[in-house]
């Protein structure tokens, strides 16, 4: 079991697979892209089974989310799939992408064995896409939606974050579309992520902002309580229901202390929060001995161990609102969302 001093346990693992993407989010990276992770460092197919199999065998994980950079963009994904989930017990398994080549591979993950996606789209205007993305990939996007929709990837959720003077008047349209189309939509608050460390505070859309936009044309009801467990987004009646939104506030209303997370990024490193500072080298614990049985450098046991000590120092929350917070160097694209 992972469990924190806080009598957190965490069940759910968000396993980047690259720290690549195909766009180039203004809230998320610089229009050059970054200094990407070199193949060597990157753990390779099998090393990522291997994790996420000690993860679910031997460590109580039940969910496996793989993110990015582009989790698409990793060309062993479809194995990756196949292989978690031969795993006894079989862990849920999901994806979170930005949805570019999902048109052509969502079939394929689907019968690999992945349940469902969460797909980013912050708008419904192309330009508006191509301004807040730098790519003109918006017809992609919702042709990627489509098909995981028709793939039984579903629930398909979309994630949108508004920017200032981008897109913070598109939360109504967004939620009529997505009513529509029959996807459930989140809205994410930005958080101080992005590599260029251009957050602001008092730059952000809110989710008060957000819920009084989409009050001008919707009534939400906040859903009963005890619905929401370590969800991070917080869901809201639309009209009655049965439709819910769903609001990401991790900045205005964070849920650190329902979280049930632990991470592993592309190159091997446990991280116990977004926002933590330090990080659990898996990778050298790896690549240190024989792999296997017995409890020496590299065993199963040691990886274990290493991992359920580096979670019992998880703290207790994103410390974002401490005058002292600094964010990590990590940007959110080499972390995985
Ligand atoms: P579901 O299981 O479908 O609810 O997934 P999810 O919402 O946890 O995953 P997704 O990858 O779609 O993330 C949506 C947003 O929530 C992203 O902006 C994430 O960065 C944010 N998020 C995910 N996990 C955490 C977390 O532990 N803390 C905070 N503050 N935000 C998180
Ligand atoms: N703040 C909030 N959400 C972000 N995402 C990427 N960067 C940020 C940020 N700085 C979102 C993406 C995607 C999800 C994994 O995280 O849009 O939907
Ligand atoms: Fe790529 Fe996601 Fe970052 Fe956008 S937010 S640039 S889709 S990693």
């Amino acid at each position: 079991m992972l469990i924190d001093t806080y009598g957190r346990v965490a069940t759910d693992l968000r396993v980047s697979l690259t720290d690549r993407c195909n766009l180039r989010c203004t809230y998320c990276m610089p229009e050059e892209g970054l200094q990407w992770l070199a193949k060597p460092d990157l753990l390779t197919d099998d090393e990522i089974v291997r994790l996420v199999g000690i993860a679910v065998t031997r460590l109580g994980v039940t969910e496996v989310r793989f993110t990015g950079g582009e989790p698409l963009l990793r060309p062993g994904l479809t194995g990756i799939v196949e292989r978690v989930a031969a795993l006894t017990p079989r862990p849920r398994m999901s994806l979170t992408t930005n949805g570019i080549g999902l048109a052509r591979t969502a079939a394929a993950l689907k019968a690999a064995g992945l349940d469902r996606v969460n797909v980013s789209l912050d708008t419904l205007r192309p330009d508006v896409f191509k301004t807040l993305t730098r790519r003109s990939r918006h017809h992609d996007v919702l042709a990627g939606l489509e098909a995981a929709r028709s793939a039984g990837l579903t629930p398909v959720k979309v994630n949108a974050v508004l920017m200032p003077g981008l897109n913070d008047d598109e939360a109504p349209d967004l939620l009529a579309w997505a009513m529509a189309e029959g996807y459930e939509l989140r809205f994410i608050e930005q958080m101080p992520l992005d590599a260029q460390h251009g957050w602001r505070r008092s730059g952000m859309i809110t989710a008060g902002d957000i819920l009084t936009s989409l009050r001008t044309r919707f009534t939400l009801a906040p859903e009963a309580s005890g619905e929401r467990g370590s969800a991070p987004a917080e869901r809201w009646l639309v009209d009655g229901g049965p439709y819910r939104v769903g609001v990401i506030a991790s900045v205005t209303r964070p849920f650190c202390a329902a979280c049930d997370r632990t991470r592993l990024t592309a190159d091997g490193q446990v991280r116990t929060c977004l926002f933590a500072t330090e990080e659990t080298d898996l990778r050298a614990a790896l690549r240190s001995g024989t792999a296997g049985e017995g409890d020496g450098p590299g065993s199963d046991d040691e990886v274990a161990r290493l991992w359920r000590l580096a979670m019992w120092g998880k703290k207790a929350g994103s410390g974002l609102d401490d005058p002292t917070f600094l964010q990590p160097d990590r940007p959110m694209s080499a972390i995985g969302g």
